[in-house]
């Protein structure tokens, strides 16, 4: 790395350490952001699992443990486990009442919603990282049904049209939540005026939030939801919110991989690879050929309840590259596309909305500014295919973001504007950014 001495990365590796040891939670789980997000989140796990494991294997397993122990019989992982009765944040369990589906988990409390598929391919950077591989083959062995049950739950359930890929039925589940990509969607609906008590404009600043009005469509839909007792089929049928989602899908490519190679080395269930190998060759072509943009450039969402793609780019658009499903000519355009628009030496890589587009802000959350994860997954998607110029300006930029501004949820990525002092935004602390900084610092050469 250009820029980062020895001591100056033993340095960012300390504090992310004490970041992620702080929002560690006795009960065998860790925080996102105190305060603000005071329970377990699917996606949230397993890239703090992927931090922990770099200096603490046990803590990476009972994550990861913890987290698939909420699994429902059918084979569904919701995307927030309560393990306690938090009165930070809203909508807590008494809203969501996952209970109402016959399989819910009788063991923990928790949404009837679900997050991206990563614990795939987090089993298997957990076997590259452990030193004792015996021991992590273990683990891997007593977890990797739970997840393959969850990919099965999803092509079953999920994949309406068997084409290979997954809906998602709640902005939520994408993780992007207020991305500019779903404002067609609302303007379809008039949800009620919900009366309720937010609870994350009082940690954060409400302009970096999304507004009242969003929140009534997303507590909307997951009333409908509630209303058909979180069952899949009425709610494929009924919830004004279906979408296929690039980066849903990508990461369930993804992981798939990681599994078939899993199982592969365990030298067991050759029927699940048989399985997955089948379900991985309709993902991978419907990916290609549905959500593929040649116009843009870029993959886009797919609205399944109006039947038409959603034409805007943002950062999702760019991580088919992770699950290494585009070939190397519609890669180059990838490449493209977001250098031209998202690329400019005036900003740091990579906005989660395009720039260029006026729905584009650079401090709401998902509508503009920097995530690290998402950085991670374009890192190695873009390192992958060769990208090694672009890959390494995104993480450097990560590594920057960090070092200047300190574990943010989100950052700007314009360089220079009225308050450039203060380009950390959302939650302080936040568990993926030290994670993930982790991993990127430990990346062996
Ligand atoms: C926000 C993010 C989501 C994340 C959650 C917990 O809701 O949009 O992706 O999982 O916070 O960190």
């Amino acid at each position: 790395m250009r820029f980062y001495t020895i001591v100056m990365q033993e340095q960012l590796i300390d504090k992310a350490i004490k970041v992620l040891d702080n929002n560690f939670q006795e009960e065998g789980f860790t925080l996102p952001s105190k305060g603000l997000y005071p329970f377990q989140w699917k996606w949230d796990s397993g890239f703090i699992a992927l931090g922990f494991a770099h200096y603490n294997m046990d803590r990476a397993k009972k994550e990861i443990n913890t987290l698939l122990n909420a699994q429902w019989e059918n084979g569904f992982i919701p995307h927030i486990i309560f393990h306690s009765d938090s009165d930070t944040y809203f909508p807590g369990p008494d809203f969501h009442q996952s209970s109402l589906h016959p399989k819910a988990s009788k063991k923990y409390r928790s949404t009837g919603m679900t997050q991206p598929p990563v614990f795939g391919f987090i089993l298997q950077k957990l076997y590259d990282i452990a030193e004792d591989k015996k021991d992590i083959l273990q683990f891997i062995e007593q977890q990797i049904d739970k997840v393959y049950d969850n990919h099965m739950y999803f092509y079953e359930n999920r994949d309406i049209h068997n084409e290979g890929l997954v809906y998602i039925y709640h902005n939520w589940e994408s993780g992007t939540d207020n991305s500019p990509m779903w404002d067609d969607i609302w303007a379809t609906m008039d949800p009620p005026e919900y009366t309720f008590e937010r609870r994350d404009t009082s940690h954060v600043d409400a302009s970096q939030r999304p507004s009242k009005r969003e929140y009534d469509h997303y507590l909307y839909i997951i009333d409908v939801a509630k209303k058909y007792l979180y069952d899949d089929a009425k709610i494929a049928e009924h919830s004004p919110f279906l979408v296929q989602d690039p980066l849903f899908n990508s990461i369930l490519i993804k992981s798939n991989e990681a599994l078939i190679a899993l199982y592969t080395l365990l030298g067991t269930n050759n029927d699940k690879i048989q399985y997955l190998k089948a379900q991985q060759k309709k993902s991978i072509k419907s990916l290609n050929e549905k959500l593929f943009n040649k116009e843009l450039g870029a993959f886009v969402h797919y609205d399944l309840r109006n039947e038409e793609q959603i034409p805007y780019i943002s950062s999702s658009s760019f991580s088919p590259l992770f699950s290494g499903a585009p070939d190397a000519k519609i890669a180059k355009q990838l490449v493209e596309t977001m250098m031209n628009k998202f690329g400019g030496n005036d900003r740091y890589l990579c906005a989660s909305f395009d720039p260029t587009h006026e729905k584009f802000n650079p401090k709401k959350y998902w509508r503009g500014p920097v995530w690290i994860n998402l950085n991670w997954i374009l890192y190695h998607g873009l390192k992958s295919y060769g990208f090694i110029k672009e890959a390494n300006r995104i993480k450097e930029d990560s590594l920057k973001l960090i070092e200047k501004y300190g574990f943010f949820e989100y950052f700007d990525s314009r360089k220079i504007h009225p308050d450039s002092e203060k380009s950390g935004y959302g939650g302080d602390n936040f568990s993926w950014s030290a994670a993930l900084i982790i991993d990127f610092l430990k990346e062996k050469a």
